[in-house]
């Protein structure tokens, strides 16, 4: 047995204590405040660690707002200027968190390869087994090495930011390696509700590497977390229930708390930022965050036009497909990288995650020189180009098909999607198959 203070225990403790303090963003994981925590610039030498490559994937359905807003005798300007939202995705029973994050995930296993993917994190709040891991599912359907680490992380839509902390320190201890870090959420609350309108799916799938091709991540960060029930699915509902003003509002506040521990961490302030992306649950919380960033700061607020420069590419995808839960924040990173009017090389952008809960996260990354040839743009503006409207009929049919409880085995017929699809259940297993 080895002595309590001998060097080699002592060694292992020091090594624990570096990737903590990876992960955690902090310099000494022992003398952290319980509430907010942060950590000061590694040196300019620390190796670059980051997204290597992003893709998205959205359903091939879509309802129109203002059709919802005219079945439910509300004018459209509410859910198109009000929230800013325009389209929610309307998820076929033959797709689901599994086939949304397997067809985002493809483009990147194809153009990179598998090998050496040594860790697959699923981030989702709508699990579909309360034992097995969704990841295990796509580690079969993507044809990843055995030697992976496959597991579901849940905490609302903050998942995988988690995720992506996490994948980053394995990625640091073993830099050969490399993770592929899934998000995938199909968003709904009752109809009629006030949360129906911004329902939506998809999901965002991020390959974390060193030597980034699209976004290093700066390792300073600042994050927050208290108990509060703003929005919340107990196991028996399909439903989430949603305080959506306290939400908002909690929401807003953690991202202060968040952003005031990434600059005491990071030295950085607003000017530092070339362009944010907020986690969207609907678009128009992205001009209320940047305003209260604004206002805690005592900035005056910038004109429109230089408000939606730093703000509206980033929207345009959020828009059209409704909140992504866990995708969401990465789903508007893909928005702005794909949309923004030049190419953002060496640009500093800063990124806010939000889990209701709650968890929050202010943090940034650097935009890597040629980033442009390394992105899926096309195959995700085909995506959305070609999505086929459905009738607010359709919508409440297709909402209220539900996966039979009783366990009899099911056949899907199949619908427009991407190359994965559900085909069935079966001795209540589920059945995927590629097309
Ligand atoms: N034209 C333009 N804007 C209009 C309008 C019209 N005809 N009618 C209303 N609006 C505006 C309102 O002024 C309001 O804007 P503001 O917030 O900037 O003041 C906005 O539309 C929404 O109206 P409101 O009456 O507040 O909507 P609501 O009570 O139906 O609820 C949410 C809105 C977001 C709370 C609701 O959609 C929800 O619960 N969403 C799910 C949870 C969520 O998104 N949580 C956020 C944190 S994760």
């Amino acid at each position: 047995m080895i002595p309590l203070r001998h060097p080699a225990r002592e060694k292992f403790f020091h090594c624990v204590e570096k990737m903590l303090g990876f992960f955690h963003g902090v310099e000494n994981p022992g003398r952290t405040q319980a509430r907010l925590r942060a950590v000061r610039a590694p040196p300019a030498t620390a190796m670059k660690i980051g997204i290597d490559l992003i893709s998205f994937h959205t359903p091939s359905y879509y309802l129109d707002l203002r059709t919802l807003a005219e079945k439910r005798g509300v004018d459209p300007d509410k859910f198109v200027i009000g929230i800013g939202q325009e389209r929610m995705a309307v998820v076929p029973p033959d797709q689901d968190i599994v086939t949304l994050a397997a067809n985002a995930a493809l483009p990147i296993v194809e153009k990179a390869g598998r090998e050496n993917i040594e860790l697959l994190i699923f981030a989702t709040e709508s699990g579909v087994d309360q034992s097995k891991a969704a990841a295990c599912f796509c580690h079969r359907l993507l044809g990843l090495p055995a030697a992976c680490r496959c597991i579901e992380v849940k905490e609302a839509c903050y998942g995988a930011t988690a995720s992506l902390r996490m994948a980053a320190a394995m990625v640091a201890a073993r830099p050969h390696t490399r993770a592929l870090i899934l998000a995938a959420d199909i968003a709904r609350y009752d109809l009629a509700s006030p949360g129906e309108p911004t329902q939506g799916a998809g999901a965002v799938a991020m390959l974390v590497a060193t030597r980034p091709r699209v976004l290093a991540l700066d390792p300073e960060t600042g994050f927050y977390t208290e108990d509060i029930m703003d929005f919340w699915r107990p196991n028996y509902r399909e439903e989430a229930f949603v305080d959506g003003k306290y939400s908002t509002r909690m929401y807003l506040t953690t991202l202060i708390e968040a952003w005031n521990s990434y600059k005491a961490a990071s030295g950085r302030g607003l000017a530092d930022h070339a362009h944010y992306c907020f986690h969207l649950p609907f678009t128009k919380i992205a001009r209320k965050s940047f305003e209260r960033l604004c206002k805690a700061d005592g900035i005056e607020l910038p004109p429109k036009p230089e408000i939606e420069r730093l703000l509206d590419a980033g929207l345009l995808y959020n828009r059209q497909t409704g909140n992504t839960y866990a995708a969401c924040v990465y789903e508007s990173l893909c928005s702005l990288l794909d949309n923004a009017p030049a190419a953002l090389d060496d640009q500093r952008l800063g990124l806010f995650s939000y889990g209701s809960g709650c968890m929050a996260e202010f943090f940034s990354g650097i935009v890597q020189r040629g980033h442009r040839e390394h992105l899926f743009t096309d195959q995700h503006r085909a995506q959305l180009d070609t999505r086929v409207p459905v009738t607010y009929r359709q919508y409440e049919d297709i909402f209220n098909y539900g996966v039979p409880k009783d366990g009899a085995d099911h056949v899907f017929a199949p619908y427009r999607g991407g190359p994965f699809r559900l085909a069935g259940i079966k001795d209540h297993k589920r059945r995927y198959e590629a097309k």
